[in-house]
């Protein structure tokens, strides 16, 4: 196998790899990729032991000059060591991710053959499959056909594009009055997106939640009747499908009521919740997320792809045509036929990658039902771990499972809140020492929980079962 340095392909244009030399970086990496994929279920959950002396001893001046390419590789396997497994079966912590392998190849090929999906012009057919995407996600959460919308970097992104879209259609050039309203457990990606957006810290309004971590509707009436009162312009009410806290799925029909009555717009942070939508339960949980204004909702969570795809869907695809679309003399003639689709047009982006394809390919390879039925398996895995916790002496659920996360804590009879959330948090210590799963904590009030989120492709009934072996283990130990 050729593994020359690419310098010695042409010494002329280094930079244009010889057919032999780009087979054997390919197969190289894919000589790495295979073993490392195959090994996941051995590695440990999470190992970041010595990251710092890690990250330190990595760094140097940008290079003159370059060394062959399997070296290089090695060095990326061996770094990938000292981290979070987030792609493998044990991630149990903050909302796992997934990392199924056709992303790497779709991304691979998009990247190869790096066309421009920004504007429609520019490569009609794969414009067009990026918006079949868009298209099948908007009818899996029961959009019409006015719907749009396009793919992210993220949930954190799309929050964003929703806050900005949500502002232009409700309020004035000066906008400074204007208040959000969303639950004490929002992600605090939507305090970001509406600092990013231009609002002052204190505008965002944080409704205290039920004991089942739902926003309260009376608290939001009375926050929003008051805010009028005092001069204040309430536009957006942004609602949690899914929060990561605890998976709490907020009252959606509620709060769609209270926004129309109210002339207001409500986004529904679907980013973990959302692609729920295609199990049964998960439609009978999510009621009332069609008639959000707009929803965010993460393939790189929910359906399984590595990191880098979120999706914004709006139900009035012109909002997003009049928050972000501004013109230039040098740019492409843009489509005035409304079934054509330029993505510079609705959303912040110009460059960018081809995100579709990575979401296309493996809806394409196997269908739809793949995806639903994986889903399903991990609603069923959260109520299994949940059951088993009950039966345990000394835990305490606060939290059961909406979706796939379960949240408990170590408690006694007679102990105080510190002795709980000491005792919790030796616990989780236990748990994750075993290397086996990893879980993250919270906090519920002032009350310390342990979570597990289920939402791995990988993550399946063996590993429940250690989980549960370890939690027992480490119970003992306290
Ligand atoms: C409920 C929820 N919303 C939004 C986000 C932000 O998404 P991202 O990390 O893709 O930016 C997350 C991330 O975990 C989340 O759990």
């Amino acid at each position: 196998m050729t593994d020359q340095p690419s310098s010695l392909d042409n010494p002329e244009y280094p930079l244009e790899l010889s057919a032999p030399t780009m087979r054997a970086m390919v197969e190289q990496a894919m000589a790495r990729i295979v073993p490392h994929i195959e090994s996941l279920p051995e590695q440990p959950a999470s190992d970041t032991t010595g990251g710092e002396a890690l990250a330190l001893s990595l760094r140097e001046p940008i290079p003159r000059q370059g060394p062959a390419f399997a070296p290089l590789f090695d060095e990326v396997f061996r770094v990938t060591r000292t981290s979070f497994t987030a792609s493998g079966p044990g991630y149990l912590a903050y909302i796992p991710g997934g990392g199924v392998f056709h992303t790497a190849v779709a991304d691979l090929i998009a990247d190869a053959i790096n066309r421009y999906v920004g504007v429609w012009a520019a490569a009609p057919g794969l414009a067009q499959l990026e918006a079949n995407v868009v298209r099948w996600f908007c009818d899996m959460v029961g959009y019409p056909e006015s719907a749009g919308g396009f793919l992210t970097s993220g949930g954190s992104f799309a929050t964003l594009s929703a806050v900005v879209t949500a502002r232009r259609r409700h309020l004035p050039e000066d906008f400074l009055r204007g208040t959000i309203y969303t639950s004490d457990q929002v992600h605090h990606s939507v305090h970001k997106a509406a600092l990013l957006a231009g609002f002052p810290t204190a505008n965002v309004r944080s409704v205290p939640t039920d004991d089942d971590f739902r926003i309260r509707l009376d608290a939001l009436a009375d926050h929003i009747a008051g805010d009028r009162q005092e001069g204040y312009q309430p536009f957006l009410i942004v609602g949690s499908a899914g929060t990561t806290n605890t998976g709490a799925v907020d009252d959606l029909t509620g709060l769609a009521d209270l926004a129309e009555r109210e002339n207001m717009w409500f986004h529904a942070d679907a980013a973990y919740g959302g692609f729920f939508m295609l199990t049964d339960r998960g439609r009978q949980g999510l009621a009332g997320l069609e008639r959000a204004d707009s929803l965010s909702l993460d393939p790189h969570k929910g359906l399984f792809v590595p990191y880098g795809t979120g999706s914004l869907l709006v139900k009035d695809r012109n909002t997003l045509v009049q928050a972000h679309s501004v013109s230039a003399d040098y740019m492409p003639t843009l489509q005035d036929n409304a079934d054509l689709v330029d993505f510079c047009e609705i959303s912040p982006e110009l460059s960018r990658p081809f995100r579709g394809l990575g979401v296309w390919l493996p809806i394409k390879m196997h269908g739809i039902e793949v995806f639903a039925q994986a889903l399903d398996e991990k609603l069923d895995l959260s109520q299994w771990i949940t059951n088993q916790l009950e039966q345990l002496e000394g835990l305490e659920i606060l939290a059961h499972p909406q979706l796939t996360v379960t949240a408990f804590r170590v408690m006694r009879p007679g102990w105080s809140l510190d002795e709980s959330n000491r005792a919790t948090r030796s616990l989780l210590d236990a748990v994750n020492r075993r290397r086996r799963v990893y879980l993250t904590g919270t906090m519920l009030d002032d009350r310390f929980v342990i979570r597990i989120c289920i939402l791995s492709f990988r993550t399946h009934l063996d590993r429940m079962v250690m989980c549960y072996e370890d939690i027992v283990a480490g119970l003992e130990a306290l």
